[in-house]
């Protein structure tokens, strides 16, 4: 009998027909989040589960997915998933880093751009009859060469972030819980305490992973250090920033603009303040949407699932103390 797999949504195909070569998959076949007791239900019985940020992996899930050897997330970010519940239980938990390096920080500068530039501004201006003549004072913006990039977190998205801020001629400053002096002298950035990096960026962006110590690492007192030009961009998780201190940064003129990939919570609902906001500007968390990148990250979700059900390594395993040879 074939292995039985659980994949939470639709998702690239190239994932899905790499199961399909020798396991019996099952997918709820939406675009839609499946419904919890759904969810709950498929994966009693399942070997393995291809689940997505909006899955909870927690004690419950894992004591009813009674022979689940994995939960493979596609997705880099993994606060969804309760790893030290799934290692007491002995399942393999898995993410998909890597593979949506550039694209992630290809949005996060697209963002940081269109958020300087006023992109969104001018696309409603235009489509609202309102263009009447070249204007000298017409949606000035920020200017984004020779600024000050400040990356809070330098893992990978963050390092391209800089690599593509270095592209822009930008001064780039970094704070992170590792000093990277390797990435310093490669790329000439700047080591500097966080509040630095929020006092002297004309641009903060976002790159540490969501935990307990990164919760509403952005609020008032961070929000005030920060320039009154200063444009802050989110693409790591929406809980990072706290809304409410945003809101009120955004709408007093204490920083100039914002550009959210991500919020809390998901999705943003439609009377949220920040959305009467025209220097907010929000995606639906795309950033790692290009057609090339999602099939990647599909296929390496259904890999990790390939290898631990044949007993061998997944390769982006998040809990490698599970296989004793780490
Ligand atoms: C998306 O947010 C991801 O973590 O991959």
């Amino acid at each position: 009998m074939q292995p039985k797999v659980y994949v939470t949504r639709r998702i690239p195909e190239s994932g899905i027909a790499l199961l399909q070569e020798s396991c019996d998959v099952e997918i709820w076949d939406s675009d839609d989040v499946v419904p919890r007791d759904t969810f709950l239900a498929a994966v009693a019985d399942k070997d393995a589960v291809l689940c997505l940020l909006t899955e909870k992996i927690d004690a419950e899930t894992l004591s009813v997915a009674k022979n689940a050897k994995i939960f493979a997330n596609m997705a880099v970010g993994f606060d969804n998933i309760d790893v030290p519940e799934c290692t007491k239980r002995g399942v393999m938990a898995s993410n998909t880093p890597g593979v949506l390096t550039d694209t992630t920080a290809d949005f996060a500068f697209t963002l940081l751009m269109a958020a300087a530039r006023r992109i969104r501004e001018g696309h409603e201006f235009v489509h609202a009859g309102k263009w009447e003549t070249w204007g000298p004072l017409l949606l000035m913006g920020q200017d984004i060469h020779h600024a000050t990039l400040g990356l809070v977190g330098l893992g990978r998205i963050g390092t391209e972030m800089a690599r593509r801020g270095q592209g822009f001629s930008m001064r780039v400053l970094y704070n992170d819980v590792v000093r990277r002096e390797d990435l310093e002298q490669e790329l000439g950035l700047e080591y500097v305490d966080f509040d630095t990096v929020l006092r002297e960026s004309d641009f903060v962006s976002l790159h540490v992973p969501y935990m307990p110590e990164t919760h509403h690492l952005i609020s008032t007192d961070e929000l005030a250090k920060m320039k009154q030009s200063a444009v802050l961009i989110n693409t790591a998780r929406g809980p990072i920033v706290d809304p409410a201190a945003l809101y009120t940064a955004l709408s007093s003129g204490e920083i100039w603009a914002a550009g959210l990939d991500v919020t809390d919570p998901e999705p943003i609902p439609m009377d949220d303040p920040l959305l009467t906001l025209d220097n907010c500007l929000v995606a639906p968390h795309i950033a790692s949407a290009s057609f090339q990148t999602r099939s990647d990250m599909s296929e390496l979700a259904a890999n990790n699932i390939l290898a631990a059900l044949a007993g061998e390594r997944p390769p982006t395993i998040l809990n490698p103390e599970l296989l004793g040879d780490s």
